[in-house]
């Protein structure tokens, strides 16, 4: 067992309704349980950030399933690393939706996906996630 996490962005192709996003984490949970694959995915229209913990093979399996899925694009891997425990240990995928005026300027998924630059900050990215998860949104 060699415990990891994987962060990544990417952009949706479609205009993601409660009902879009409900379904997609309706497809998700039950294969993260299956694998033990813990986190939190936010929704920053039109952005998607995700984190994924678990066994090093499970998240990279997760991460390649994620990547295929046509709903969205530009999917880019921001930071994959060993931990030692998970932080969102209790959900098999937490969700929220987040408006750009609600975080700092600083975490401008824009401007990464212009400059590339947005990789530097993950412990930006990390914080994000962090401060939403005791906030799943359904
Ligand atoms: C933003 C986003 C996040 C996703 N998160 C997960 C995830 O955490 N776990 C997972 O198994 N699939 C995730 N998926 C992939 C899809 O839900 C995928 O349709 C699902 O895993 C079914 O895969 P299958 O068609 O190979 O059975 C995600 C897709 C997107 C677009």
């Amino acid at each position: 067992m060699s415990l990891h996490c994987l962060i990544y962005t990417s952009v949706a192709k479609q205009k993601m309704t409660d009902n879009c996003l409900k379904s997609l984490l309706d497809r998700t949970r039950p294969k993260n349980s299956a694998l033990s694959v813990t986190g939190m995915l936010l929704y920053i229209d039109p952005y998607f950030v995700q984190i994924l913990e678990g066994d090093l093979e499970d998240v990279c399996e997760t991460f390649t399933r994620i990547s295929k899925d046509p709903i969205h694009h530009k999917v880019s891997l921001i930071l994959k690393k060993p931990i030692t425990e998970r932080n969102f240990a209790n959900l098999a995928m937490g969700f929220n939706k987040v408006s750009e005026k609600d975080i700092d300027s600083f975490v401008s998924l824009e401007a990464f996906y212009k400059s590339e630059s947005f990789r530097k900050q993950s412990k930006e990215i990390i914080e994000l996630l962090e401060m939403f998860k005791n906030e799943t949104l359904f």
